[in-house]
């Protein structure tokens, strides 16, 4: 199992229920085509509605007018593109849209998954019996998922209730959801990213804080009514990619890979936001407040072999001056040092600093840089 965040693309945000085999094979092959499997996004996610509505002899079936070959044809098929399978489940007796849920078929289910070679199953949290609250149904998952001897990710999709992020990673589950769901628009990246600020610590390599599929490049389309909203602006879209990079959330796209818009393709290939999210120590960034602006911050993530990543945040409604005193990230005047910084959305360098640094942010925008001190000269 890898330990950093993991990558790939989920078919709920664009797709619903309207997900088939063809889907899954042209977006692996789109992902490919575009570059995005050798920049680490690995999986393929058929979220809800991929099953019968009803257990065949107790079995969990793929609808064979949305999988005519099956599940384990269309694993290979993936494997063979040197790409991953993933799936939906549900800890519940029905999963959220109504499908069979895993409730009391934990072992038979997670031993289908491994007969498929499936390699993640997203665990929704929807219609569990009364009373029944979701750490034991998320341990049990998990044990049943390590019993098949299959490396199967257990993405828990559990929505940050009870507690989750006290006890979720001793359960071996690889990611969980800390937020309700996303929706296309600028006030839900806000929300989510508002409320995952105040737990920067939540996280860590092998189980990480799901901050939800991305809407990157959605733009308003797709046939998901929960999640379909007016869009946001490339603006908008490359914070929301930044924050979740700096978060270590896992960086599961949403649209529609198969027609991407220029902007979109550059913003979820950004090689410097990926370096910063599946940065090997994994370290959560800290925030430095912008004094009088409380729609303005610093992230500052220290990555392996003594680099900085240094993100510039203006959730206000009009551009901002977002101002860094580097004695606020440890930088003493005494010291013999200087900060070099390279400005990763201009490709370019930024400069040298010995005190300050400012970046001018526009509204609902981020400016992301990366560096390291050395010897002032
Ligand atoms: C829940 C989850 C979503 C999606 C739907 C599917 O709402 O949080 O991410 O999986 O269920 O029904």
């Amino acid at each position: 199992m890898k330990s950093t965040p993991p990558m790939g693309w989920n078919s709920w945000n664009t797709f619903y229920d309207q997900i088939d085999e063809k889907l899954a094979l042209e977006t692996a092959d789109a992902m490919i085509a575009e570059g995005l499997r050798d920049l680490g996004y690995e999986y393929v996610i058929l979220d809800d509605c991929w099953a019968l509505r009803e257990r065949v002899d107790g079995r969990l079936v793929p609808d064979p007018k949305k999988f005519p070959h099956g599940m384990k044809a269309l694993a290979d098929a993936v494997h063979a593109r040197g790409m991953k399978l993933g799936l939906y489940g549900c800890c519940g007796v029905r999963t959220c849209a109504g499908y069979p849920g895993s409730f009391d078929h934990e072992y038979q289910d997670a031993r289908q998954m491994a007969e498929w070679s499936i390699d993640y199953l997203k665990y929704d949290n929807c219609n569990r019996p009364s009373g029944i609250g979701s750490e034991l149904l998320y341990r049990r998952m998990a044990l049943a998922l390590r019993s098949t001897g299959r490396d199967i990710l257990l993405a828990a999709c559990q929505w940050g209730t009870e507690h989750v992020e006290n006890w979720i990673r001793s359960t071996g589950a690889g990611t969980f959801r800390s937020t309700v769901d996303i929706r296309d628009g600028w006030f839900s990246i806000e929300a989510i990213a508002r409320a995952r600020l105040e737990h920067l610590n939540g996280g860590a390599p092998f189980c990480h804080d799901d901050m939800d599929m991305l809407v990157v490049g959605m733009n308003g389309a797709g046939v998901n009514p929960e999640v379909r909203m007016t869009g946001c602006t490339d603006e908008e879209y490359r914070t929301h990619f930044a924050l979740w990079a700096f978060l270590n959330s896992p960086l599961v796209i949403g649209c529609d890979v198969r027609s991407l818009a220029p902007e979109t393709r550059a913003i979820l290939r950004n090689r410097d936001l990926i370096r910063v999210n599946q940065d090997a120590e994994g370290r959560a960034p800290y925030k430095v407040p912008v004094y009088g602006n409380d729609d303005a911050f610093v992230l500052v993530k220290a990555l392996t072999g003594g680099e900085l990543a240094l993100g510039f945040f203006n959730f206000g409604d009009a551009p901002a001056n977002v101002p860094l005193a580097l004695w606020d990230i440890g930088l003493t005047l005494s010291s013999t040092k200087v900060l070099r910084l390279r400005d990763c959305y201009a490709q370019s360098s930024a400069g040298v600093f010995g005190e300050h640094f400012m970046a001018t942010v526009p509204p609902h925008g981020s400016r992301v840089y990366l560096g390291g001190l050395e010897e002032r000269s």
